[in-house]
């Protein structure tokens, strides 16, 4: 596996590959999550490149860019043994100039939901993810389901910059227990993962609900905030794959997201219905 650290080193070695081209963009600390989709990348392309980069324009001041698991030799290991061919891992000095032109997020979609809590988080997420294709330039590039809002935004983008890479979404991957797989659990305590326990459980006693015919998302979510009330819920929404909010489900065309502190760790959760 090839280890590239600055964005010369990686067109260099992509210029060179024939067939098709993988990319998974990461901030590292890989998981289960991250393994399924490096595992889909290295199963539907000839080359699977996977960057790490924790990315600091997409953390907010006071959050926790600091302290974001760091864990390069454990990560190498990972991609190596699931059949990555390079991995990308530069500084933030060789990806980021002074006085940058910027991507900014789309001023609805972009600044609801996480966007409303984390207020230019996803110009940050856009404009990292618009370099790293232009490096890559890959066939396809694999983002999880669970960070829903910003796999919208990263296809809205490609469409609307004609880029020509395939956005693959894939399915979230949660631990026995249900909680969904999430860099930031290293974070919690015991007593604390427990609790973030509900998160899940809120999401599928809305999809219990649906199932019994429930269609009402004023309905739905008020279930689900009874179950979370024990946690500092910033939002429990319900809209369609346009991420527009919805007031009855449609099948096939909605999901349901959370967002919640558990002690001082933010997570978030969703299903799609
Ligand atoms: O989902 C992530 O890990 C990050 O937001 C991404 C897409 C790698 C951009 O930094």
């Amino acid at each position: 596996m090839k280890i590239l650290r600055t964005p010369k080193e990686l067109q260099a070695y992509r210029k060179d590959l024939r067939g098709s081209v993988g990319f998974v963009p990461t901030m590292g600390a890989l998981h289960k999550g991250h393994l399924s989709l490096i595992e889909k990348s290295v199963a539907q392309n000839d080359h699977t490149i996977v960057s790490i980069f924790v990315n600091p324009t997409q953390f907010l001041p006071g959050e926790d860019f600091e302290k974001y698991p760091r864990r390069y030799e454990a990560d190498k290991k990972i991609c190596e043994l699931a059949g990555v061919d390079a991995l990308f891992m530069p500084e933030a000095s060789a990806i980021y100039e002074k006085d940058e032109v910027l991507i900014k997020a789309p001023s609805q979609k972009g600044y609801v939901l996480e966007g409303h809590f984390r207020p230019g988080h996803f110009d940050g997420v856009l404009q990292v993810v618009n370099k790293l294709l232009h490096l890559a330039n890959p066939h396809r590039a694999y983002f999880g389901k669970k960070d829903a809002q910003q796999l919208f935004l990263i296809q809205k983008m490609v469409r609307e910059f004609f880029m020509d890479t395939q956005i693959v979404p894939c399915e979230i991957v949660r631990d026995d227990d249900g909680l969904a797989l999430s860099s930031r659990n290293l974070y919690l305590s015991p007593e604390e993962r427990q609790k973030a326990l509900l998160i899940p459980k809120s999401l599928k006693r809305a999809a219990k609900l649906i199932q019994s015919g429930v269609i009402k998302t004023s309905s739905l979510k008020e279930q689900m905030l009874q179950i979370l009330r024990p946690l500092k819920v910033e939002y429990v929404e319900i809209v369609d794959r346009k991420f527009d909010a919805i007031d009855d489900i449609r099948i096939g065309d909605s999901i349901i997201l959370v967002a919640a502190y558990v002690g001082q760790t933010r997570l978030i959760d969703n299903i799609w219905i």
